[in-house]
């Protein structure tokens, strides 16, 4: 209720300041950065080592809607009393149920993102999509597949592995109930071995319900991660179990080593574990062992070992080195299991007077915070587009993400680990009841081997446990802490705490971390001398890319500093948390645009307008101020675009976002003079519009190192096509981010082109999603065609698994207006070795 209020009275005060436009027409990506870490990643994949099977269960399902109201449309699933009552009575996941007429899709898939927007104010976290206990007809999914498994399987312990879903699902195999799940985020599994019908076609249902949300925020419906099948002996390594701990001295590490070993054999078995650690280049550089123990029949038993890494290479932001555990399990003259854990050795101290320490060195923390859902896909992101998505964000000079407000997906926490991203790691139930623990052990355990994660974080502005009932919150945060502690006693814990900060939650936690509210951390850290403390959330700036003014009938937001009452401008909290020597840094919220929480407007607006980048990752302005003064290279950046045709001779605010020395200011050619740029700040001036250019020159040390310049464009002529990557793998997963560009007749980008186009693929992809950045655009994101919003689109293409290539064309897609040149961009798609996956 709080967040409606909130907006509301935003709307109606309109606290948005001056006006404002587009960013430059490179969209400056390094290509190394790409090319350093581009395809997907692959841990998931290599978790598994023979004999064990990891089987990627995404490929072939089929799909239809059921009916959260009415039985009768929804497989006849609780017509009666007697679903339940006997096992094996489920005729939808038996051989006969005909679903031919039902969809075929691959995961993840996240139905809500194909749905129409329907005006409705109580939709509107969702992004105006029909989600919820009103909207039954669009609120529930059936996922149905067919699978062999084989007669020598037969022994093995079988399960499926969902790593995340939203939300409430039900499993059932082969007509049996299976179990169920309740949440949107937390990984599940369920172990299927004695329902399967061995040397035969099996089948498995799952039935879907986003009827309840977990936030308020958009978060998707559907199987929107990955689904595996995995195989193993019956005597096994335990899920999540294995941990390497690391104690870096001097230039060697001390690795201490656990696992878990379970039996679910009728008779004791004799098991031992060993443990090979490889470094980056596959070579081996240590080894441990832990003797035989004997597990009982129906249990597990603990195994620990220790091992030293001499000459350690360190994880860090800049090299981000990894090393694998390779643990077996051993016993009756064989291997029974293993799998593959991947780890980094550094060493993190946050401390109250010097902030945070990483091997040592003090970092501060240039983090944002990021919700799930993308352009043109939603919340079922495919793992290419997760590393996509962290390197705009690295190539903005971040270092650190936070998971807000929920358990990350596992390749978006790889990513991480891979590209040198740290992590506040965020669980969604703040909670001491069975589901919150349930959650968070699933959490920590899952992610407690990444380096990237330097935190766990237990929750997100709390209020009732942090003020009105602080004594109830105070002991469910030492709870939690406290099971953070007990499974990961090498990692702080935290909770983002909006307000008092002096109770409650808070009494329990490592580290305290402030949303917004600049004006409590400098008390606090007098009264509490020796609690480290960062800002958990910071700045909820606005704006709409490319629009340089506030209009409350158009929803848009302008580019030079609009923010939300509560929030701070990017220079605000910079200069706040970016000087004080002992605040470790912070997350502004957010990265990413993410669809719901329209603020400051509503319908017709479905996005929020709080990144730094678009919903396809194209910069704002803001996005510039964060590279100048968080990044490595000179940055001049200046804005707005200059297509000011019909203002000749108005007033203009001219910004400039620069890293250098000194900015001089050329309009036309004629210097409007020279400004310092402040530490941490921005250069300003008011400019009389004249069509032309406006450019700025920057300079250190006396010398123009760098200019930047806007130029006033014609209309639309052409499209350009370019591409991230211009080959992918053909494994029907990877994907190609095409950038879609409106240029005038000299090839310049027309910053305030809204040009419609249409796609057209042929080959070897297939158009998975659309977007511009718009948050008002309400164009289907599935469509083979979108307008461009200020001069640019985003097409989304993902590879089949046959290898060759494919093309992408664009051309204008009616409406009236010059025609444009068509472009069309070839890809390639390269043959891999496929993940292993179910046939
Ligand atoms: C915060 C909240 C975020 C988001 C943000 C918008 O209070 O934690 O989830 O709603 O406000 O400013």
């Amino acid at each position: 209720m709080s967040r409606v209020s909130r907006r509301d009275l935003l709307v109606s005060g309109l606290a948005i300041s001056a006006s404002s436009l587009v960013s430059r027409s490179a969209w400056g990506r390094s290509a190394a950065l790409l090319s350093a870490y581009a395809g997907p990643p692959s841990a998931e994949a290599l978790a598994a080592v023979a004999p064990r099977e990891h089987l990627l269960f995404d490929f072939g399902w089929k799909f239809t809607f059921g009916n959260g109201a009415d039985p009768s449309k929804d497989l006849g699933f609780g017509f009666g009393q007697g679903d339940f009552a006997k096992t094996g009575d489920f005729e939808f996941a038996k051989a006969k149920f005909d679903d031919s007429k039902w969809r075929t899709l691959n995961l993840p898939h996240d139905w809500a993102v194909e749905l129409p927007f329907v005006n409705d104010k109580e939709l509107e976290s969702h992004g105006f999509k029909p989600l919820g206990r009103r909207n039954p007809e669009t609120s529930v999914g059936w996922y149905r597949r067919a699978f062999d498994i084989s007669e020598s399987d037969k022994g093995r312990r079988i399960w499926v592995e969902f790593d995340g879903a939203f939300r409430d699902v039900i499993v059932f195999v082969n007509g049996c109930f299976i179990g169920r799940n309740d949440n949107g985020y937390a990984p599940f599994r369920f172990d299927l071995t004695d329902f399967l019908a061995y040397g035969k076609k099996n089948y498995i249902v799952a039935r879907v319900d986003a009827s309840f949300g977990d936030g308020w925020f958009y978060e998707g419906a559907g199987i929107y991660r990955h689904v595996w099948l995995t195989k193993t002996d019956a005597v096994y390594l335990g899920k999540w179990e294995s941990y390497v701990r690391s104690e870096v001295n001097g230039n060697s590490a001390a690795l201490t080593l656990g696992t878990v070993v379970r039996n679910d054999g009728d008779k004791a078995e004799s098991a031992a574990v060993k443990w090979q650690i490889v470094d980056a280049t596959g070579k081996t550089v240590a080894t441990a062992q832990a003797p035989a123990q004997s597990v009982a029949a129906d249990g597990s038993a603990t195994f620990n070992a220790t091992a030293r890494l001499a000459n350690a290479a360190l994880w860090s932001v800049e090299t981000p080195n990894l090393y694998q555990a390779i643990v077996t399990v051993d016993g009756g003259g064989k291997t029974r299991d293993a799998e593959r854990v991947s780890f980094g050795v550094r060493t993190t101290k946050f401390t109250a007077d010097k902030g945070f320490f990483l091997n040592g060195k003090p970092v501060k923390i240039m983090g944002t915070c990021n919700h799930q859902d993308h352009a043109g896909v939603g919340a079922a992101v495919p793992d290419a587009l997760q590393w996509f998505r962290l390197a705009v964000l690295r190539e903005m000079g971040g270092n650190a993400v936070r998971t807000s407000h929920n358990i990350p997906t596992p390749e978006w926490v790889e990513a991480c680990d891979r590209m040198g991203m740290m992590m506040m790691c965020e669980t969604r139930q703040m909670s001491s009841n069975a589901e919150g623990m349930a959650q968070l052990e699933a959490m920590v355990k899952r992610y407690r081997n990444s380096p990237s994660i330097i935190m766990w974080s237990i929750g997100n502005e709390e209020g009732q446990m942090q003020s009105g009932m602080a004594e109830q919150g105070a002991r469910v945060g030492a709870e939690m802490v406290r099971l953070c502690h007990e499974l990961d006693p090498t990692r702080v814990v935290s909770a983002a705490v909006n307000g008092n900060n002096r109770q409650g939650v808070s009494d329990a936690l490592d580290i305290i971390g402030f949303n917004y509210a600049l004006k409590l951390p400098d008390g606090y850290h007098k009264d509490f001398p020796n609690r480290p403390i960062y800002g958990s959330e910071t700045s909820s700036a606005i704006g709409t890319r490319g629009v340089y003014s506030s209009d409350k009938l158009r929803n848009t937001v302008n580019s030079y500093d609009g923010v939300v009452p509560w929030g701070e401008t990017a220079e605000e909290w910079w200069k706040f948390y970016g000087t004080r020597e002992w605040l470790a840094g912070g997350f502004a919220w957010t990265g990413f645009d993410y669809r719901g929480e329209p603020t400051p407007y509503g319908w017709p607006s479905i996005n929020s307008q709080f990144g730094i980048v678009d919903m396809c990752g194209y910069p704002k302005d803001n996005y510039y101020y964060y590279r100048a003064w968080w990044g490595k290279d000179p940055v001049v950046h200046v804005f707005p675009h200059w297509n000011w045709d019909g203002r000749e001779g108005d007033e203009i605010s001219v910004w400039v976002y620069s890293n250098l020395d000194e900015v001089e200011l050329f309009l036309n050619g004629k210097s409007l003079g020279s400004q310092k740029v402040p530490q941490l700040g921005h250069v300003g001036w008011k400019v009389r519009y004249e069509p032309g250019s406006i450019e700025a020159r920057g300079s250190r040390d006396g010398k123009v190192v760098l200019t930047d310049k806007r130029e006033t464009t014609g209309a639309a002529g052409s499209i350009r096509l370019s591409a991230d990557r211009n080959e992918i793998n053909a494994d029907g997963e990877d994907v190609v981010v095409i950038k879609v560009e409106g240029l005038d007749k000299e090839g310049r980008l027309v910053p305030i082109a809204n040009d419609h186009i249409g796609f057209k693929v042929t080959g070897n992809g297939v158009l998975i999603g659309v977007g511009n950045g718009d948050p008002n655009c309400q164009e289907s994101d599935k469509a083979l065609k979108r307008s461009l919003f200020n001069g640019l689109a985003q097409v989304i293409v993902q590879s089949t698994k046959e290898p060759g290539e494919f093309q992408v064309e664009a051309h204008k897609d009616g409406w009236e207006g010059p025609n444009l040149t068509p472009a069309t961009i070839t890809i390639k798609s390269k043959q891999v070795e496929m993940r292993p996956a179910v046939a």
